[in-house]
């Protein structure tokens, strides 16, 4: 993402529609003097998202879109990252698919975390489905994303060993501490090419 590199920091918008754990790390992250993103904008389709709060402490400016119509959600979406001159969009915990119009739109700016070793797990619920299946590792992806779910091009993997008494809810905790550091490391990944 060579283009988007130079002495001032890429501005970032981060997608949520709940606790923002991912977001916090992100913030966390930008504030860094090393870091190549400033998050500039929080955008989520859930007005009740407790990551909105963590915005609002950092006083970074968010939006809410109820979602109710996607194309025109969507089309406002695109003119308030372009106001703000946005050249990266995080997903994180984002629950609404976006559309491939879109994704053309912010082609190859658009990064996504997911709690599984993809390309296996896509899509919800990935933790039960991991342990229904016996799996001895599961883990986190950070990826591009293109207009297939959970499938563009993967930046960054950690595994996580799955103990034999592991629950869905102990592997999500334990899956979501690396995904803090792995977001992280992906974008430094992106803007080092
Ligand atoms: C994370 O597990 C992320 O991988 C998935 O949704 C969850 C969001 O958690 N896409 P949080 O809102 O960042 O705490």
């Amino acid at each position: 993402m060579a283009q988007l590199t130079g002495p001032k920091k890429t501005k970032c918008a981060v997608f949520i529609s709940g606790t923002g754990s991912n977001l916090k790390a992100l913030i966390q992250f930008s504030e860094k003097k090393s870091s190549p993103i400033s998050v500039e904008l929080i955008i989520s389709d859930n007005a009740k998202a407790k990551g909105l709060k963590f915005g609002k402490a950092f006083k970074i400016s968010n939006k809410v879109f109820n979602y109710k119509d996607k194309i025109s959600n969507e089309k406002n979406i695109i003119s308030e990252l372009k106001n703000k001159k946005i050249k990266l969009i995080c997903l994180a915990g984002f629950m609404k698919i976006l559309s491939k119009d879109f994704i053309k739109n912010f082609n190859g700016r658009i990064l996504n975390i997911h709690p599984s070793l993809l390309p296996k797990y896509k899509g919800l619920n990935t933790h039960e489905r991991v342990l229904i299946n016996n799996e001895k590792y599961s883990g986190c992806t950070v990826h591009f994303v293109n207009s297939r779910l959970d499938s563009g091009k993967i930046i960054l993997q950690k595994k996580v060993k799955i103990s034999k008494d592991d629950t869905a809810k102990s592997l999500a905790k334990k899956i979501l501490a690396q995904e803090h550091k792995l977001y992280p490391k992906a974008i430094k990944k992106v803007f080092s090419r």
